[in-house]
């Protein structure tokens, strides 16, 4: 090899190394994009009162301020640590499967209005509980380590969750109804005005009907 081709490969190598270099954060920025709470909420009114039911389920605003996003419960491994190469990538598919089914229904016009996406909701649920059943409800696990719970005014309640880690099939679910949405005021919303509710919409809902029911 000449002096000259030498440094020509040099300067190939690092050009192609800052590339890549770019190429992965611009992915890595894709995807968490893609991850956002703005994406998932972001595209079609059929996520308006999902939005507006995890505003108000208890995962939303807490006493630490420490909260989850729609990822960290609906995409399978979100919360794992440590996360693997096939973590990821199962993670991945899993965000192209979670995306394209929510287009999907809105697309083909199932969930095209507030009334028809009320109906829908068992059958979306039921997905979502499916989902979390297959894999353990590690999303939940993912941030609430059993071997951890530890509240010194009910020691029984860290007691109780520590006898089901060696039991994945535990639906946490079924006695923690709300944790994800809160549907009570939504619902309540969408039956009385057929509309799509915003958060500030149903809140002022809900003031009118208490202060016309006293
Ligand atoms: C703390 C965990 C948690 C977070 C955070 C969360 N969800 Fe959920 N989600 C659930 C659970 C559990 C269900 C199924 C049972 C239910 O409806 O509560 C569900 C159900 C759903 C459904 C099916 C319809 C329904 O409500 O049952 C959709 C769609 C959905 N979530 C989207 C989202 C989006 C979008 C976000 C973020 C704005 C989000 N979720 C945040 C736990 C969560
Ligand atoms: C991204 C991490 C994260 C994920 C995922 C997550 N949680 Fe939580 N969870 C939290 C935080 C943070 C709090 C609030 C702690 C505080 O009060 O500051 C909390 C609070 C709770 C509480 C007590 C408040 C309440 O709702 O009564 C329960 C129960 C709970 N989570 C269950 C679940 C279940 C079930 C799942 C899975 C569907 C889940 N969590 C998923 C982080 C998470
Ligand atoms: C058989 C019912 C039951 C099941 C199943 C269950 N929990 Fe709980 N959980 C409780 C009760 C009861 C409390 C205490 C509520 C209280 O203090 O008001 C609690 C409290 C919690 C808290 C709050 C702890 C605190 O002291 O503030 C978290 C977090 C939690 N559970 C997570 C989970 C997760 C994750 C799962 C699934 C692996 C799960 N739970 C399964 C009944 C259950």
């Amino acid at each position: 090899m000449s002096r000259n081709s030498k440094w020509g490969l040099f300067w190939l190598l690092v050009i192609g190394a800052f590339i890549g270099i770019l190429l992965t954060a611009g992915m890595v920025r894709t995807v968490q994009w893609a991850g956002s709470n703005d994406f998932c909420t972001g595209w079609c009114h059929s996520m308006d009162p999902v939005t507006v039911a995890y505003k108000s389920g208890t995962h939303y605003k807490t006493a630490s301020g420490v909260h989850a996003g729609c990822s960290d419960c609906h995409l399978l491994n979100e919360t794992q640590h440590p996360l693997t190469p096939t973590k990821y990538v199962a993670l991945l598919a899993n965000k192209v499967k979670a995306g394209s089914i929510s287009g999907w229904g809105h697309i083909t016009g199932s969930i095209n209005t507030p009334e028809k996406w009320l109906e829908k909701r068992d059958e979306l649920s039921k997905n979502v509980l499916t989902f979390m059943k297959d894999s353990g409800f590690s999303n939940c696990r993912g941030c609430h380590d059993l071997s951890l719970m530890y509240n010194e005014k009910k020691p029984f309640v860290g007691k109780m969750h520590e006898s089901l880690i060696d039991k994945p099939e535990t639906n946490c679910v079924m006695c923690h109804r709300n944790v994800g949405h809160n549907y009570k005021d939504v619902d309540a919303y969408i039956k009385a005005e057929n509309k799509w509710p915003t958060t500030e919409a149903v809140a002022e809902f809900v003031k009118k009907n208490t202060s016309a029911t006293k």
